[in-house]
């Protein structure tokens, strides 16, 4: 049921793991499964110099964190925020309706990891 893209990022999952020394953190949580997303960013000059992620979740959940580390690792923040959630699916070459949900947690999570980031370079500024 799932794309060759799809099985391939699952397996072989890239950038897993989190950032200690992160700029922001976005955690979500699907509330029709329970799976959750953490996504890490390191942000320099407006870009996204790092992503990682932790996901504890199903395959198309794994698939898509990866797939959305790989689609905004350095770009900037404003390329990163027109990112939707369909597009993740849509680099994965598709998902079943039914798991769509969990593409939209990862465009969710950096979301998420980017207001983080934003709310507090905002309070460093003041
Ligand atoms: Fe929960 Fe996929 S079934 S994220």
């Amino acid at each position: 049921m799932y794309s060759e893209k799809v099985m391939e990022h699952f397996s072989n999952p890239r950038n897993v793991g989190e950032i200690e020394d992160a700029d922001g953190i976005g955690k979500v949580g699907s509330p029709s499964c329970g799976d959750t997303m953490d996504i890490y960013i390191k942000v320099k000059n407006g870009v996204l110099t790092d992503v990682k992620f932790r996901t504890f979740g199903c395959a198309a959940a794994i698939a898509s964190s990866s797939m959305m580390t790989e689609m905004a690792k350095g770009k900037t923040i404003e390329e990163v925020l027109k990112i939707t959630r369909d597009d993740v699916a849509d680099e994965l070459g598709g998902l079943p309706e039914a798991k769509m949900h969990c593409s939209n947690l990862a465009s969710d999570a950096i979301r998420a990891a980017i207001k983080d980031y934003l709310g507090k370079s905002s309070q460093e500024e003041n």
